[in-house]
Formats: C-alpha cells, structure tokens, sequence
C-alpha cells in the first residue's frame, strides 16, 4: 500500500472516468456544484448507506425507523430557529461581484499568517480564533485593518459592508408565488423527526431512550459550495434523534454512547484509516443555536481537517420550540411512574454524501507492481464496494467456460451479490479493470474448472490467487 495521498483533482478525474460521480447537467455545460452518482457510484453510496443502517437500526432494539417529506410546514423552520438564525455572513468585492464568507476568508489569513489568539485579543478585542463567532462588524473591522485581498483575483478587494444571508431554498406550492405559498426545502433531515415525535408516542409503544432514524435529501444554498461532494447545495443525510430521560446525567452517557458508536462506525464498518479520523469539540462560541455541546468526527481531507459527522446534544430545544409554536402538548409520558416531559435529544448527524468522498479518498490508491508498471487500485472494503466479485472465463469463445461463468454470476446476484461478468481482453488488463473500480475479487473459470467445479479466485489487496471450489465462493467476503 502506498503512503502517498492523492488530490481532489484525482479523485473527481477517476470517479468520473470509472462511472462513479459525473459533473450534474453535463450535457448543457454543468450545473455548477451539482454531481450525479453514476452505476459505480449510486452502488458505493447505497451499500454505505445500508450499511450503516444496519449498524445503528436493525441491530438494535431501541430505534425506529423515518422517511419524511422533504416539504414541510413552513411554521417548522419558525419553530426551529432556521427562520431566523439559519444563515452564514457574506461579503461582496464590488470590483468584481464576487461573493465570499468573511468567517472563511480570516480563517484563511489567520493559517496562512499564523496568527496567534493573543494577537486577535489585543487587536480587535475577541478572545478564540472563530471568526463566525465575533459577528459582522468585528470581522469586517478584520478584513479591512488587515487588509485581506480578493483570493481569486489576488488584487486588493473593495469589500461592502457584511450581511447576514438564509441558507434555506424556497419555492412555492400552487399556483400563486406569494408569501402565503412559500415553503423551504428542508435544510436538515431531523426536524419532521421531531414533529412527528407525539404522533410516534401516541401510536406506538416507545420507550424512553430510544431513537428515530432515518436518510434523506437535504438543501441548503451554500454561498461557497464546492471540494466536489464536500459542499453541496443539495445532499443526503443520515440523521438520528435519540431521546433520553431530561437529566444532564442520562444526556451525557447517551452522548458518550453515540461518540463510541460513531468512531467504531468510521473505523471498523467503513473502514476509514485510524489516522485520518479524529474528534473535535466545538468551543462554547461556535455551537449552533440548539446545541449545548457538539463533538465533530473529522476527516483529513486533501486540504485539512473537516467535519464528517456531528455529535449534537440538543438538549430539549427542539421539542420545546415546537410545543410552543404548535401548541400541542409534546410530552413524554413514563408509562411506569406517568411522569410526563420534554426528554433531551442527543443528534449524531451524519453526511450521506460527504462520507462518499472520505471513502472514495481513503481507498484510492495508486501502486508500483513492479519496475514500470503501475496500478490503480481501490481499497474499498467488501461491504460497500460496488462489485463484489467480477467473474470472468479464461476464453470466452469456449463455450463451456463461458457458460459456466455467466451461471456463476447468475448464482451470486439471485443472493443479492453485486457481481460483474467480464469476458473482454486479456486476464491481467481484466484484472486491472477490477482494481480500478475496487472489486475485491476476481473469479476465472479456466481449463481445470471443467474438470473439478474449481476457479481460480485473485486477491484485489494482494494480487495473490488460490484455487478454490466454486461454491466456497460468497465465503470470501
Ligand atoms: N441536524 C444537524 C445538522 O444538520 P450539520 O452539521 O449542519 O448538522 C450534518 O450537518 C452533516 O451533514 C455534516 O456533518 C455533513 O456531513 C453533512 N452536510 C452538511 N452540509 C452539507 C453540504 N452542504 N453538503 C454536503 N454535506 C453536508
């Protein structure tokens, strides 16, 4: 395995090249920042999601499922705080009409400069390295005392005032495009979870704690999308909301519970590499409106440490904030002591596309097989590959071979196997092929499988074969 990390630029080249992402709208020149999952691709995303699915629903005892409508009452986003909170600041260069996030361009100049805390308090009077968290004034004081350029013109800027600008994207129902019409795609997949929490409790025996799931469309209007599938204006997440008793005590062990979980997740059912996954938790000044303390899983992408998963403990926020603008009764009853509360929640949230990314970045690899021959292979674990075996005959003009790969491949899909029958040029390129697109295993019908039932099956990692009987197949997995 090679040690070498590979750019962006690669991984968008190749996930286009072998079928996984394609640039959306291709045809009419690209929508900018849009991507749609190819054969490849759809596959990779699919099996990810279902895997974690598995893990963190049908496995356990404590969870329900969701599939909720991506349109909801527009009093939902009022309640929410995303009405009025919900937004990032952004400046224009009145030169050029570019827009960009002021936090994002101080950030830049803190790294680039190695600006220390220190220094930020002496100067401006603000005590982290958050710059989202100063507010505008502070940050526009920032930017112009400093006098921070236009990044992509790399000229001096002539920057306005900053703004505050809503993510959220609307459209309208019927007809008449008025006020009255407006509603907001959703920007999060969880809150339809919370407003359907009395209609679960009316209907349904849960019992506190327990979880709902569910995956989904997710919409925000960026203002600078971008790093492929990192920061999109439309994506999927994974979402859950586990209820706990309204105790600090019992909101901090489900917290610890989900912080294990989610890196045991990363680590051992996506197979992330250790050393490009860490925690970080958010300073008291960075937390969402909701929150009262988030854990971040990150991963080291091409260009830095990013957010992959949040770890939210959202405290009653939520359902309080929905009690009161519906004015329903939102409590939980204890159907032992008939207590009844507003429980506390704590949100892992994960990004459906975002980790599509990470895995297609952690797996890529490009390898020396031997003097002057090169291979790119990818590392995928079995779960999530798209292919899990490619089955190819030896030669495909004999009949008998090729007859008996196509059964084989017959055999494993009708098991649910994603498989591949390849009976084009020659066994290494065929091979090669394989590696590309990370199939794990390939399986050749050859001259001796017509007399014993026994193939050849080829090791993605290792490139090492061994001759194996045929229905010892799906065991290699
Ligand atoms: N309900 C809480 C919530 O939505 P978030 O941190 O804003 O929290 C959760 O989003 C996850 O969704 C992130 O960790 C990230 O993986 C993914 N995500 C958020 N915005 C995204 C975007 N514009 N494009 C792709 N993924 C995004």
């Amino acid at each position: 395995m090679s040690e070498q990390r590979f750019g962006l630029d690669n991984i968008v080249a190749w996930a286009k090249r072998k079928w996984f992402v394609y640039p959306g709208s291709d045809i009419y020149g690209g929508l900018a920042n849009a991507w749609d999952y190819g054969p490849y691709g759809s596959r990779l995303k699919k099996n990810i999601s279902d895997a974690r699915w598995k893990f963190f629903v049908t496995e356990r005892d404590d969870m329900v499922a969701f599939d909720t409508a991506i349109l909801a009452h527009p009093q939902t986003w009022v309640a929410s705080g995303h009405v009025g909170t919900f937004g990032d600041f952004l400046i224009d260069d009145k030169k050029t009409g570019q827009r960009f996030r002021p936090d994002k361009l101080i950030e830049d100049h803190i790294a680039v400069h190695g600006v220390t805390r220190e220094q930020v308090k002496e100067k401006y009077g603000v005590d982290n390295l958050i710059p989202e968290s100063w507010g505008a004034e502070k940050m526009h004081e920032y930017i112009i005392k400093e006098g921070i350029k236009n990044p992509d013109a790399k000229k001096d800027a002539d920057w306005t005032q900053i703004r505050k600008f809503n993510l959220m994207l609307e459209t309208h129902l019927g007809v008449i495009a008025d006020e009255s019409s407006r509603v907001y795609l959703r920007p999060e997949t969880c809150q339809s979870l919370f407003t359907n929490f009395r209609n679960l409790c009316d209907t349904t025996r849960v019992r506190i704690p327990f979880g709902m799931a569910q995956i989904g469309k997710s919409f925000r209007n960026e203002i600078t999308p971008g790093q492929f599938l990192y920061r999109t204006r439309e994506f999927d997440q994974m979402e859950i909301e586990y209820f706990v008793e309204n105790k600090e005590e019992k909101a901090q062990e489900a917290f610890d519970m989900w912080k294990d979980l989610s890196m045991h997740f990363w680590k051992n059912i996506v197979q992330l590499k250790d050393d490009n996954l860490r925690f970080r938790e958010h300073e008291q000044d960075e937390l969402s409106h909701y929150s009262r303390g988030t854990f971040d899983v990150e991963y080291n992408y091409p260009w830095g440490w990013g957010e992959l998963q949040g770890i939210a403990n959202r405290g009653d926020f939520d359902l309080t904030q929905h009690q009161k603008t519906s004015g329903k009764d939102l409590q939980y009853k204890d159907p032992y002591t008939g207590e009844r509360y507003l429980p506390y929640v704590i949100e892992p949230s994960f990004g459906l596309s975002r980790t599509v990314m990470a895995v297609m970045l952690d797996c890529y690899d490009e390898e020396e097989v031997k003097e002057g021959d090169k291979r790119v292979v990818v590392r995928f674990p079995f779960a999530i590959a798209p292919v899990k075996y490619a089955i190819f005959p030896l030669m495909e003009k004999d009949e008998k071979m090729a007859g008996i790969a196509k059964d084989i491949s017959k055999n494993l899909r009708k098991q649910g196997i994603n498989v591949e029958y390849d009976g084009g040029g020659n066994i290494g390129k065929r091979y090669r092929r394989q590696d590309e697109i990370g199939t794990p295993y390939c399986i050749t019908v050859d001259h001796q499988t017509l007399e014993d039932n026994t193939v050849t099956i080829r090791h993605r990692d290792s490139m090492e074969q061994e001759r194996i009987a045929i229905d010892q197949i799906s065991s290699f997995q």
